[in-house]
């Protein structure tokens, strides 16, 4: 659990929190986003149109090993007689230090210091600098310095969210070699043919007396260092690591590329790398920062704890997203294989809302490398035949890798969820006119996947689907699929109409991209405006889709805790059978487009579904908590948040050993902002309804808004709102407007009373 915790990364590159010297371990990890091997996926009994290839990121070269040997004896961690111990991640420095005492066998005293960095600057470098002093004798040192390319193992124990598919050799050497002390392993995967260079270089640095001497063969490389340690004299090796990948390059290329890497760092040195770490986290935590004080009274925990933990969550989502560019961000970062380095929804709805608000610089770079997939999306859903373009539930290079389709390819929902962050996006940067071709083909293959019902009275009904709820599998109308799908065709309607008066070039340029036909427009409005939402009169409530009032309510009282998450325990047709949620579907569409619900609505569906939601995706119970706290749960709202803040902390799920939830820590950003500050953006329309709550005695955060900075700052019963950057910026405070300008830049207002 704590190789994931204390991972480090940038979005490129991820090293897992595995100590130096290779012990002991669960799993060791070094991934790079978007580096995968694919392989076939065999099926008992095919069908037509089923995913072909699976992909997986691959763990690929170890760089970070530094072994340690005291009078020719291995410092050994899980045996080593430590007189001291201490790990930090430091979340404004970007560093992971470690410090040891060691007592050996002989009685000598080693003390043991590494800082190691995955650069945000230079997103190809990784370093670390190991620091041994022996401090009561004279005593032979040996440290070896190494790198290794790792087998791929396959442990999966039933387990569908764990990484598979690769087993044995994934890389294949090419060019491998070593010079002074620098040493280079190259590589390239034997289906997928990507190339991939890794390099090491090293300083050693001490008054002590030494001689190394290097070995490289074609999947393992060190550098041994023999010193004859004086007493009290450190000896430090610094070493700079780095990774450079590509589709296309040779490998030979690559190599070059990372020597110039590797130039760069020995020239720069360890103190630049990390003055630039807090250069760049600096930077970050301004943009970034949730500050909260909790009142000591109400909290079973000391305010420095949580505020702690909020930034565990917040730092690790900017070491996902920092420097992903030309990628997407995976549903573990780069902190584990679970999930396979697979991207999902989870970047548009859970993380997006995070980096538009935050570092819309880093959402625009994601939503282009969406867009990057179009191709692949309009040959898919051609294959589905279906018009327009159909996204991946899973993929890394853009065809769906799902070998699942009831919980993978018939989340059709994906379209929308992407079109949802790219309005967003949109409406939040004021970066208009971007990606429509985008809206032209999801919208498309909605129009075309849906049919007007004549027995739903001639509206527009969309069948076969799966909506977020994995539990309630290709099913008629889900609703949230539904009233996202109506969004899609909304916006892109709107927004290519407008493109259409005015900016006329450019909407020929559109034309002659998608060969848009004339009546397509009015086609997308006319089934928007026609589409089915299910609603059941008697009950007052939405139901998540055409059957799911017709089944049996699960068994809860009889499930014993031990059977959950229930996947894990039940065959897929057992659970679909039921009346039972594995993570908030209607709760989340009622977040995502909460201006479709009433507030009574919302009061309905969500006494409705919370008893039925077990929160077996963690992605579930921070969406759950925000619903909450709208409807007036505050103690159950508070309940959720504080699982969604501990999710990986505490282990909450049992499989943080596979890696982070992102999802999860983006919906910590968005409980904080959207739940206690009761933020919405419906439309680009800015408002809060901020939560009087004792247990929060001030909770401030800042927002980037088309240009503007906003600062919230929420003080038990008053908020202020300030505008720290920009001309002027209009808001909605409990329905009241404000507007904030450069002159008048400071609105003080009260909280109303909790609603009953
Ligand atoms: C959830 C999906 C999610 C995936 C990756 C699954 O358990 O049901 O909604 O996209 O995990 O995080």
């Amino acid at each position: 659990m704590r190789e994931t915790l204390f991972s480090l990364g940038n979005g490129y590159l991820g090293l897992r929190g595995n100590f130096e010297e290779g012990a002991p371990v669960h799993h060791n990890g070094t991934f790079i986003n978007g580096f995968y091997e694919t392989w076939p996926i065999l099926y008992g009994e095919e069908a037509y149109g089923f995913a072909k290839m699976g992909q997986t990121i691959v763990n690929v070269t170890d760089a970070k090993i530094i072994k340690l040997y005291v009078d020719d004896e291995p410092f050994y961690l899980p045996a080593a007689d430590l007189q001291s111990f201490e790990r930090v991640v430091d979340f404004r420095g970007g560093t992971l230090t470690r410090e040891v005492l060691w007592k050996t066998p002989a009685g000598k005293l080693v003390s043991i210091k590494s800082t190691r960095l995955v650069s945000l600057e230079y997103r190809h470098l990784a370093a670390v600098a190991y620091e041994v002093t022996v401090l009561n004798a004279r005593a032979p040192v040996v440290i070896s310095s190494e790198m290794a390319t790792p087998l791929a193992d396959e442990d999966r124990a039933g387990d569908p969210r764990r990484a598979h598919g690769l087993r044995g050799q994934v890389l294949e050497s090419q060019v491998h070699y070593a010079q002074e002390q620098r040493l280079m392993l190259s590589h390239t995967t034997i289906n997928s043919r990507m190339a991939l260079a890794c390099a090491t270089d090293h300083v050693i640095t001490t008054e002590c007396p030494y001689t190394f001497k290097i070995k490289c063969s074609r999947n393992a490389a060190k550098v041994l260092y023999n010193v004859d340690a004086q007493p009290g004299k450190p000896i430090t090796i610094t070493k700079y690591m780095a990774y450079h990948k590509s589709r296309t390059q040779p490998p030979e290329e690559l190599c070059e590329r990372a020597e110039w890497t590797l130039d760069r760092a020995l020239e720069h040195g360890f103190e630049v790398l990390l003055a630039s770490q807090r250069e760049y986290l600096d930077d970050f935590w301004q943009r970034s920062d949730i500050q909260v004080i909790i009142n000591p009274e109400h909290a079973r925990h000391h305010n420095k704890e949580i505020q702690q933990w909020i930034r565990f969550n917040l730092f690790h989502l900017c070491q996902a997203t920092a420097r992903a560019e030309n990628a997407g961000i995976p549903a573990k970062g780069l902190t584990g294989q679970g999930y396979e380095g697979h991207y999902f929804w989870d970047a548009e709805i859970y993380i997006m809302p995070f980096l538009i608000y935050t570092q819309p610089h880093i959402a625009r770079n994601l939503l282009e490398h969406r867009y990057g997939m179009l191709d692949k999306a309009r040959r898919r859903a051609a294959e589905l035949n279906e018009q327009g373009a159909l996204f991946p539930w899973r993929t890394i290079n853009g065809e769906e890798a799902s070998a699942y389709y009831a919980a993978g390819t018939a989340q059709y929902h994906i379209n929308a969820d992407i079109v949802h962050a790219l309005k967003k996006y949109t409406e939040i940067t004021g970066d208009e006119d971007f990606l429509n071709e985008m809206l032209v083909e999801t919208a498309r293959l909605w129009r075309d996947l849906g049919f007007y019902s004549e027995r739903k009275k001639g509206q527009f009904c969309i069948n076969g689907v799966t909506g977020p709820d994995e539990y309630n599998t290709v099913v008629n109308n889900n609703t949230f699929t539904n009233l996202m799908a109506r969004e899609n065709l909304w916006f892109a309607a709107h927004t290519i109409r407008k493109l259409r008066e005015e900016k006329p070039e450019h909407f020929v340029e559109l034309l002659d991209k998608t060969n848009l036909q004339p009546d397509e427009i009015e086609e997308w409005q006319a089934a928007a405006d026609k589409m089915y939402i299910p609603y059941d009169q008697q009950t007052g409530i939405h139901p998540q889709d055409d059957s799911f009032l017709e089944k049996e309510v699960w068994d809860f009282e009889h499930t014993p805790p031990d059977k959950y998450p229930l996947l894990l325990h039940y065959h897929p047709l057992v659970i679909y059978r039921y009346r039972v949620v594995k993570q908030a579907d209607i709760v989340l569409a009622m977040f995502l487009l909460g201006d479709k619900f009433s507030l009574e609505q919302k009061r309905r569906n969500f006494d409705f579904y919370d008893p039925l939601t077990t929160g077996d995706s963690s992605l579930s119970v921070g969406i759950q908590s925000i619903l909450a706290f709208e409807v007036g749960h505050h103690q159950k709202a508070g309940e959720y948040a504080r699982y969604a803040v501990l999710m990986d902390l505490y282990d909450v799920g049992g499989n943080v050993a596979d890696g982070c939830h992102i999802a999860s820590m983006g919906a910590v950003w968005m409980i904080l902002v959207n739940g206690f500050a009761g933020m919405r953006d419906y439309n680009g329309r800015l408002s809060f309804h901020p939560q009087r709550l004792e247990v929060l005695q001030q909770l401030r955060f800042s927002l980037r808004v088309r240009g503007r900075v906003l600062e919230v700052d929420i003080r038990e019963d008053q908020v202020t709102y300030i505008l720290k950057e920009g001309e002027d910026l209009s808001l909605y405070h409990v329905g009241e407007e404000i507007r904030l300008t450069w002159k008048d830049p400071k609105a003080v207002r009260q909280i109303p009373n909790l609603k009953a």
